[in-house]
C-alpha cells in the first residue's frame, strides 16, 4: 500500500521521538512491502520562529492531502511570553479545529511488566483496561461568542457547545462502548454547569438508541479520584475538552508514565491526527531520554484506524510489550533492575522486536 504521511515535529522532544515513528514506519514499510511517503512540515514554535506563524497554511495544505498526520507536540518556554495568537499552542488547536478532528480517543492500557512501575498499588491498577474519547473542537478551548480577552482588569474564557457538537461525541463514545465491554461513564459537572446538564440529557436519549451499553454519570471531580482508586470500574470514558485533557494526564499514573499514552484525533471520515498525548517536555529536551513508546503506539494507532493495516499495528504494540519485559525502559519509568536506555537505544529494542527477520533500519 502507498501511504502519504505528513510529519509535524513540532518542538522540544516532539522532533527527538518524531525520529523513533520514522524509523518504525520504514520497518512495517519494508517488512510488509509498504510505501510510505512522509512530508515534514512545520508546527508550533518552530512554525513560529521559521515562518512568524504557529500553523503556516502550507502546513494545513500538506495535512488535507495526506492519509494521515503524526504531530510530535509543541510548546515551550522560549514562547510563553508570547502574545495568543504566536503561542505554539495556537497552532495544534488550529490544525484540530481545521482538520474538523472533533474526537480524540486516548487509550490507557498498562502493559503488565509495567505494573510495578506505577506509584498506583499493583492490585489496584490491575487489568485496567481504559479508552477516554476527549470531545476536541469545542467548549473553554475555542470560546464563543467572543473569543477570550483580557484587558488587565477582567479576563473572560467562554465556554460554548451546540447540541450536535456535543451529540456527535457521545454517540462515538456509544459506538466505542458497544464494541468493547459496553460500558460507558459519562463525566460532566452537571450540578454547576449548564452545557453539562445538556451533555447528561443528550447521554441520556443516546442511551435509548444503544440499550445493550450500560451507562453511569460521574461528577468530574469524583471522576478524577475514581480514576486511580477505581480504575477497574471503567470502560469507556466520554467527556468534555477541558476534562478529558486532565482526566487523560492522570490516568497515564496507571500506565506508569505519561510518556506511555498514544493518542487517535479523528473526525466521522476523512484524515486523522496521531501524537502522544505527553507534550514537549523542556525539561528534558535535548538529553535523548524521552521515552518514545507512546509516539510509537500513536504509529501503531494510526496504521489501525487510518490505514486498516490491523497486523502491522498489533506487531509494533506487541513489540512495545516484548522490549518491556525484557526490561528496556526509559528513565521516566520507575522501575528497579532492567536496562535504562535512552531514546534512541529504546526505539532500536522495538525494532528488534518487530520481526524475527534481518532488519536493515538503523538510526
Ligand atoms: P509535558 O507533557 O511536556 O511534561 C510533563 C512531565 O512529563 C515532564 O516532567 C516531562 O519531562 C515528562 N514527560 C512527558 N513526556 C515524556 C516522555 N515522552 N518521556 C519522558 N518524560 C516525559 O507537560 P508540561 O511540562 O506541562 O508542558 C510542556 C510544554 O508542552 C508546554 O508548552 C505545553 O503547552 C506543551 N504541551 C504540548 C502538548 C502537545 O503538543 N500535544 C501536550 C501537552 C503539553
Ligand atoms: C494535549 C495538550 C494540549 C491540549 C495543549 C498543548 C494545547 O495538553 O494535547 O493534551 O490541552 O489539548
Ligand atoms: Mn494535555
Amino acid at each position: 500500500m502507498n501511504k502519504k504521511i505528513t510529519l509535524l515535529p513540532g518542538d522540544g522532544i516532539g522532533k527527538e521521538i518524531m525520529e523513533s515513528a520514522k524509523v518504525v514506519l520504514n520497518t512495517i514499510a519494508s517488512e510488509y512491502d509498504h510505501r510510505f511517503s512522509f512530508q515534514e512540515h512545520a508546527i508550533g514554535g518552530d512554525a513560529i520562529d521559521r515562518y512568524g506563524t504557529p500553523l503556516p497554511e502550507d502546513t494545513i495544505q500538506a495535512c488535507e492531502d495526506s492519509d494521515a498526520v503524526l504531530l510530535g507536540a509543541v510548546g515551550g518556554p522560549k514562547w510563553d511570553g508570547n502574545p495568543p495568537h504566536l503561542r505554539p499552542e495556537k497552532g495544534l488547536l488550529g490544525i484540530r479545529k481545521k482538520l474538523g478532528l472533533f474526537a480524540n480517543l486516548r487509550p490507557v492500557q498498562g502493559f503488565s511488566s509495567l505494573l510495578h512501575a506505577s506509584p498506583l498499588k499493583e492490585e489496584v491498577i490491575k487489568g485496567s483496561d481504559i479508552l477516554i474519547i476527549r470531545e476536541l473542537t469545542g467548549g473553554l478551548y475555542f470560546g464563543r461568542p467572543s473569543e477570550r480577552r483580557n484587558d488587565g482588569k477582567e479576563v473572560v474564557d467562554t465556554l460554548a457547545y451546540s447540541r450536535q457538537e456535543m451529540e456527535r461525541i457521545i454517540e462515538k463514545g456509544f459506538q466505542s462502548a458497544q464494541i468493547r465491554n459496553k460500558q460507558l461513564t459519562s463525566v460532566d459537572k452537571a450540578n454547576v454547569l449548564e452545557s453539562s446538564r445538556m451533555w447528561r440529557e443528550i447521554v441520556e436519549e443516546k442511551a435509548k438508541e444503544f440499550p445493550d451499553v450500560k451507562v453511569e454519570h460521574l461528577l468530574v471531580d469524583a471522576a478524577a479520584m475514581k480514576l486511580i482508586t477505581e480504575p477497574n470500574r471503567f470502560d469507556v470514558i466520554v467527556t468534555e475538552n477541558l476534562f478529558g485533557d486532565i482526566l487523560s494526564d492522570e490516568a497515564s499514573v496507571l500506565t506508569g508514565s505519561l510518556g506511555m499514552l498514544p493518542s487517535a484525533s479523528v473526525r466521522t471520515d476523512g484524515v486523522g491526527l496521531y501524537e502522544p498525548v505527553h507534550g514537549s517536555a523542556p525539561d528534558i529536551q535535548g538529553k535523548g531520554i524521552a521515552n518514545p513508546l507512546g509516539m510509537i503506539l500513536s504509529v501503531a494507532l494510526m496504521l489501525r484506524h487510518s490505514f486498516h493495516m490491523e497486523e502491522e499495528a498489533t506487531e509494533i504494540e506487541k513489540a512495545v510489550n516484548e522490549c518491556l519485559e525484557q526490561g528496556y525502559h526509559t528513565g521516566d519509568l520507575d522501575i528497579k533492575g532492567g536496562q535504562k536506555v535512552g531514546t534512541k537505544e529504546m526505539t532500536q529494542a522495538v525494532i528488534e522486536n518487530l520481526t524475527t527477520k534481518s532488519v536493515s533500519n538503523s538510526i
